[in-house]
């Protein structure tokens, strides 16, 4: 248990050294001394902060001073959409949600409307341009999805969250149209505020409901689904929605996120963590590419195809145009 503390002590030195400004700070070179004087803590105590800092990564060590490794710089600027704060949140959602595992089943609560938004602020990079290169490449592997996309669409997002696929998509093709589903109303109304500030607010029209109860029919040419978070039960139904609402000869994209273990190794601790947190909330974890192909397949899609992309393994089908 003492090696496990590590990490929470890590956690903890992280956080509180971002709440002090000492994080920002050192976003440019400092010496310990500076840093001393500046915050007024002592320089021995200033050096072992730091020198913890260094050995986790944290921070850099210069000859005469120290600054925050590129990682880390890049975090505290909030650089992809995702920063400290984001990061810290998630932390602290799982550690409440790890907390209920014991409990019986029935009574432990489900994530409530704050701490959707933490999961999906964690989850939801802004249309910087590293996210908008990685859609970029992601897109050049999908040639006819990425035609459509080029076309205008429109696009139906379901499970938008905070928009990070969303709005990259849409700052990336002009003409683009899209209507962003998402059922928490607090997550809902970030994602507004994200599209205005990427400049798309006219192109996408926000909704705040359960995919299930859609009842647009042939609308749209293209759908993506962030399926890894719909409780197992939601599936089926979400499937329906999306099928009904595609123009025939429609297509939609499916991410495997966390794919199951194969090999002969244990799953890691890391793994099984994962699994219990998401499991716990009844989200149909570990499903493979070949799963989602099958699930598709059920709900009437044909023409599947499994394509390896930079973002993992994707799974694009067809309604069919008959
Ligand atoms: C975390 S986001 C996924 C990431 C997001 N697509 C992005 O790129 O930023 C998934 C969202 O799906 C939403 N969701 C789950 N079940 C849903 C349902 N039945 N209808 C609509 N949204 C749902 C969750 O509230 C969550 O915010």
């Amino acid at each position: 248990m003492k090696g496990w503390a590590e990490g929470l002590e890590l956690i903890e030195l992280v956080r509180a050294a971002h709440r002090a400004g000492w994080l920002e700070r050192l976003r440019d070179d400092m010496s310990a001394a500076e840093l001393a004087s500046v915050t007024g803590v002592s320089a021995e105590q200033v050096s072992n902060v730091l020198a913890v800092l260094v050995s986790a990564g944290v921070v850099q060590d210069g000859e005469k001073s120290f600054r925050l490794s590129p990682a880390f710089d890049a975090l505290v600027a909030g650089a992809s959409g995702v920063d400290v704060s984001t990061v810290l949140g998630g932390v602290e959602l799982a550690r409440a949600q790890v907390a209920q595992a014991v409990r019986p089943t029935g009574q432990q609560r489900r994530p409530d409307g704050e701490q959707a938004l933490r999961l999906a602020r964690d989850w939801g990079v802004r249309a910087t341009p590293g996210a908008r290169q990685l859609y970029g490449m992601l897109y050049e592997t999908l040639g006819d999805y990425r035609d459509r996309l080029e076309q205008g669409g429109p696009l139906l997002d379901v499970g938008s969250g905070v928009g990070g696929a969303l709005l990259t998509t849409l700052t990336l093709f002009d003409g683009l149209r899209a209507v962003g589903v998402e059922t928490v109303p607090e997550v809902a109304a970030e994602l507004g505020r994200r599209a205005r500030d990427a400049g798309v607010a006219d192109r996408v029209d926000v909704r705040t409901a359960d995919a299930r109860v859609l009842r647009d029919e042939s609308i749209f040419t293209v759908s993506y689904w962030a399926q890894v978070f719909f409780p197992a039960e939601a599936r089926a139904d979400t499937l329906a929605a999306i099928f009904r609402a595609l123009r025939p000869d429609g297509l939609l994209l499916v991410q495997e996120l966390f794919p199951p273990e194969s090999g002969p190794e244990e799953p890691s601790t890391r793994t099984r963590l994962d699994r219990l947190f998401y499991r716990q909330q009844h989200i149909a974890w570990g499903m493979s590419a070949e799963d989602l192909a099958a699930e598709g397949h059920a709900a009437g899609f044909r023409d599947t195809r499994i394509v390896a992309s930079p973002l993992g393994r994707l799974v694009v089908m067809r309604k069919p145009a008959g």
